[in-house]
């Protein structure tokens, strides 16, 4: 390609996204592809030839965006939101463009130096506290950016590891390690753990312990305590425990600051992960599940879920940096260069799994300018407006039941009823609507109230804060719902 060429290239790329987005107002929301449609209509090999980016991007519109599910649709209301924006997309563009690699200061200074003031001023606008900050008083803390919030809590049950055995393996004689999280938390857990060796696989109850909850799906603080005790009798080692803020089901936030106490007394390392509601943290008001996070060694927040920057990005800060390190650092000979050893400069590749890392703190850095706080503090305002709304239409029909306390930004509710019935109507309704395409809904279970052992419950989940969507998206939504509603049988 001829610089020029390749010029001409992008703005089509770039018109081709813009009439892409124009279209999800009236498109539907998933594909109906079926398994294997593509796959038989691909070459089996690479051509051999150079293909002009023409005859690629028909490709693209004629068989790959049919099998896309199109998470930027406005009426896209399932899991959780994944945000687009165009300051993001800038910056994926401008970043795919210099493509460097940040994997140490000194293999581009700019992008490590970017990346720690961009997570000092994402701490200062989530209202964290200071000891994340890279500049805490007492040099212990600071932010990097993960892929994921899978990769941030495997990351902080590393470090964790370390500090309680001194080591990343337990001297002999030492208890089997204990992790621990309520059973509402997201399944990164269980695979962190699994992947650390500390539990032998996603059902051992052993090695990661799964703490009941209360009413609210919230991590019974006494219980947690209660499986520490019992842990320490049987001569195991407990050592770490995620308390989720904004569970992936409901969005129901353990009690940090109790569960912290706990941590802090029993020298268990505290990890909050708040992937998806740590985002409304840029609101003051939305900031009372925050407290306790003074006494949390770490943290994870997600803005590829709802804070307007393009997927990934996920904001991991811990106050121990020093643990993490002593995790993750191995100095090979071909890496080492005079800014490392001087101990003036962080290479971030001791802050991940991975040794290589994209230059994601450019798009993080021009979301957070050109949106400004004000932008991102008035996206998730209107995120949390338009699920209320949906909320108070759908506690005002008989038929339903909302699941409360109903947090933030989602809304899950079922048919009214109890048993299997009322579990089977709730998910016909969600299957007739999405069967329509116009829309695109989930779904989780959860104990029934007062009764976290026994039969879950199956909820439809409306989770708001796409990018593009507005009342009237979800004014559609409900109406959907209530026309499928009158004629489930
Ligand atoms: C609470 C919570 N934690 C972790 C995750 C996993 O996020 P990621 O895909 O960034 O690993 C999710 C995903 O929705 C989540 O809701």
């Amino acid at each position: 390609m001829t610089r020029d060429e390749f010029r001409a290239a992008a703005m089509d790329a770039i018109d081709l996204v813009t009439r892409y987005w124009d279209g999800l107002e009236d498109g539907p929301v998933s594909s109906d592809a079926r398994p294997g449609a593509l796959l038989a209509a691909l070459p089996a090999s690479a051509p051999e030839r150079p293909e002009a980016f023409d005859a690629v991007k028909r490709d693209l519109v004629r068989l790959i965006l049919p099998g896309l599910t199109h998470w930027q649709s406005p009426r896209f209301f399932a899991y959780f939101p994944c945000n687009v924006s165009e300051p993001g997309v800038l910056g994926e563009i401008l970043s795919a463009g210099l493509n460097v690699n940040g994997m140490l200061w000194s293999t581009s200074p700019a992008a490590t130096e970017l990346e720690i003031r961009v997570l000092d001023w994402m701490a200062e606008l989530l209202g964290l506290p200071a000891r994340f900050r890279s500049d805490a008083p007492d040099g212990r803390g600071g932010g990097v950016i993960q892929g994921t919030a899978s990769e941030a809590t495997l990351a902080a049950l590393l470090a964790a590891r370390v500090r309680a055995l001194g080591s990343a393996v337990a001297p002999a004689g030492s208890g089997r390690l204990v992790a621990y999280a309520s059973h509402q938390a997201h399944s990164s857990v269980a695979k962190a753990a699994m992947i650390a060796g500390v539990a032998g696989g996603p059902d051992d109850r052993e090695g990661l312990r799964l703490i009941e909850t209360d009413g609210e799906l919230a991590m019974s603080a006494s219980a947690l305590a209660a499986a520490i005790a019992e842990d320490r009798r049987a001569g195991r080692t407990p050592f770490f425990v995620c308390a989720t803020v904004g569970t992936t089901g409901t969005l129901a936030a353990d009690p940090v600051a109790a569960v912290a106490a706990i941590a802090r007394a029993e020298r268990l390392w505290l990890h909050v992960d708040a992937a998806m509601e740590g985002n409304a943290w840029v609101c003051p008001e939305f900031r009372s599940s925050a407290r306790g996070l003074e006494d949390a060694d770490s943290v994870c927040v997600n803005p590829h879920k709802w804070l307007l920057t393009n997927f990934d990005c996920d904001l991991f800060w811990t106050a121990d940096r020093a643990s993490l390190i002593r995790a993750l650092s191995v100095q090979p000979e071909y890496l080492r260069n005079a800014a490392s050893e001087s101990g003036s400069v962080v290479d971030f590749r001791d802050w991940q799994v991975p040794l290589g890392r994209r230059f994601r703190a450019l798009k993080l850095w021009m979301v957070a300018r050109m949106l400004g706080a004000e932008g991102l503090r008035a996206h998730v305002r209107r995120g949390v407006e338009m699920a209320r709304a949906f909320a108070s239409w759908a506690r005002a029909d008989g038929r339903l039941e909302v699941h409360e306390p109903c947090r933030i930004s989602l809304v899950c509710f079922r048919v009214r009823g109890e048993g299997p019935g009322a579990d089977a109507r709730t998910k016909r309704l969600l299957e007739r609507v999405n069967a329509t395409g116009r829309v695109l809904l989930s779904h989780t279970t959860v104990p029934a109230r007062g009764n976290p052992c026994g039969p879950k419950r199956f909820l439809i989940r409306v989770a708001v804060g796409g990018t593009f969507t507005d009342e009237r998206h979800v004014r559609e939504a409900w109406d959907l719902i209530a026309r499928e509603l009158g004629s489930l049988d």
